[in-house]
């Protein structure tokens, strides 16, 4: 069988790259050369744990090409995935400018029966603008089915999450396009992979329905720390006790300086919109678009605090400067505000990050200096603040970063450190959701 996967993002990439894997003859198409010509040269055009050595394997075993020609593509491929891009508009609403550019080239191609997956998170009601932009332009007598096959990759454990998910959501209206997936995925449903087959608009749902959901797991843990550090109470201790409740669940209740990323913010608008758009307005998840924007308030505000009066001529180095660890994803990072507030307000920022660096020069202040490591960061700092959970900053040499550091402040906004082993050695520590925290007023 053939595929043609479209877009060579997170999704698309990683896509192509294990459907090679599962042994399927597989081309990636991107109307970018530039990422065309990285990946014919075996070099990743995101940081992604293993995409590296899938890439090389499958594109030796010939099974895995890259190309910028989109038409031949398409008319060699029995199936078309479509990855790409749907960034937020103006309203936050989905720009599917992209995705239709695809649907027409596909109706232009339409050389035999082919199944058309949406893998982009599209808004509900986006399989049957694909369906009805072929069908109004192609000339060909050839039938086609649109199916929605949603993606719950992390970034950072992409490849981990594409071969052992906890579901294969499949979105179709006709057996035939049912087949065809189930026969894409067989490696998965022979290891019994639960399977929810579907409508095209449940299953454009599910994705939304189930970022939402997280969105607002995170967001609730946010406000009980929040909470917490006026009560006097420990969020790592509420979040155990809630998470050992079955139906709570333990994950995704680690609080932090408000979510991030390609996904969460862009889907939770994404979702209000949809809902506006029905006339039944999405409240919880409208809430929580304004609770995360107030999270990352407030982490600069921590900071602030902590530093005490004023920012101006003080140093802070930044540790972890990605939306999350194992990714140089700087989109909706928690860094970006952090260290623009710094830089405006007169501070110096010292930062490190062990692979986001060169995104970060191009999106955070030319101010901002870029260091070697976490102890070059922390050199004549006055603070240290932590960005992003690392593994490698759970581990740091504290005597090395407390005589680096000109001050004692160190604000954790991951709760990397342990705050009891912070005070012993010297530090003036401030965390996520322990009592010992200092807010503004
Ligand atoms: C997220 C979902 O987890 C995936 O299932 C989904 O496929 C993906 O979006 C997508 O729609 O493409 P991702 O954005 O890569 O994946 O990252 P997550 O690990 O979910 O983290 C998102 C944000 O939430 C990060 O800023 C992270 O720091 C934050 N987070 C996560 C917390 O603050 N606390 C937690 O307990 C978990």
């Amino acid at each position: 069988m053939h595929i043609c996967v479209v877009g060579t993002g997170y999704v698309g990439l990683v896509t192509g790259a294990c459907l090679a894997d599962f042994g399927i003859n597989v081309t990636c198409v991107d109307k970018d050369e530039r990422k065309i010509d990285m990946l014919l040269r075996g070099e990743m055009p995101i940081y992604e744990p293993g995409l590296d050595s899938l890439v090389e394997k499958n594109a030796k075993a010939g099974r895995l090409h890259f190309t910028t020609d989109l038409d031949p593509a398409i008319r060699r491929a029995l199936a078309v995935f479509i990855a790409v891009g749907t960034p937020p508009k103006e309203d936050g609403s989905a720009d599917l400018s992209y995705v239709i550019q695809v649907a027409e080239s596909i109706a232009d191609n339409l050389d035999g029966y082919k199944v058309i997956i949406t893998k982009s998170t599209v808004p509900t009601g986006t399989g049957q603008l694909i369906e009805k932009t072929i069908s109004e332009r192609t000339t060909s007598k050839h039938p086609f089915s649109v199916v929605s096959n949603p993606e719950f990759l992390r970034e950072g454990s992409a490849i981990g999450d594409f071969m052992r998910p906890d579901r294969v959501v499949i979105g179709a209206r006709d057996p035939q396009a049912i087949a065809i997936m189930k026969d894409i995925y067989s490696p998965l449903f022979l290891r019994e992979t639960p399977f929810v087959i579907t409508n095209v608009e449940s299953s454009e749902l599910i994705k939304y329905a189930s970022n939402a959901f997280l969105a607002t797991k995170i967001t609730f843990i946010n406000e009980v720390a929040e909470l917490c550090e006026i009560i006097g109470a420990d969020i790592h201790h509420v979040a155990k006790g809630m998470g050992l409740d079955n139906r709570i669940g333990p994950k995704f209740l680690h609080p932090g300086p408000g979510y991030g990323g390609s996904c969460f913010p862009k889907d939770t608008q994404a979702l209000t919109e949809i809902a506006r758009n029905a006339g039944r307005p999405f409240d919880i998840v409208e809430t929580v678009v304004a609770v995360n924007q107030r999270m990352k308030v407030r982490a600069v505000d921590k900071v602030r605090a902590a530093l005490g009066e004023s920012l101006a001529g003080k140093t802070v180095a930044m540790l972890g400067l990605s939306f999350k660890p194992e990714t140089d994803d700087m989109r909706e990072s928690a860094a970006i505000p952090i260290a623009e507030t710094l830089v405006s307000e007169g501070a110096g920022v010292r930062a490190f990050d062990p692979v986001a660096m060169d995104n970060a020069r191009a999106i955070l202040p030319p101010e901002v200096e870029y260091c070697m490591d976490s102890y070059d960061a922390a050199a004549g700092a006055d603070a240290l603040v932590i960005v992003t959970e690392w593994n490698q900053f759970r581990s740091l040499d504290m005597e090395r970063i407390k005589s680096a550091l000109k001050g004692k402040v160190v604000v954790d906004l991951r709760n990397v450190c342990s705050p009891e082993r912070m005070a012993e050695n010297g530090f003036e520590y401030y965390g996520v959701g322990r009592a010992n925290v200092k807010l503004p007023e």
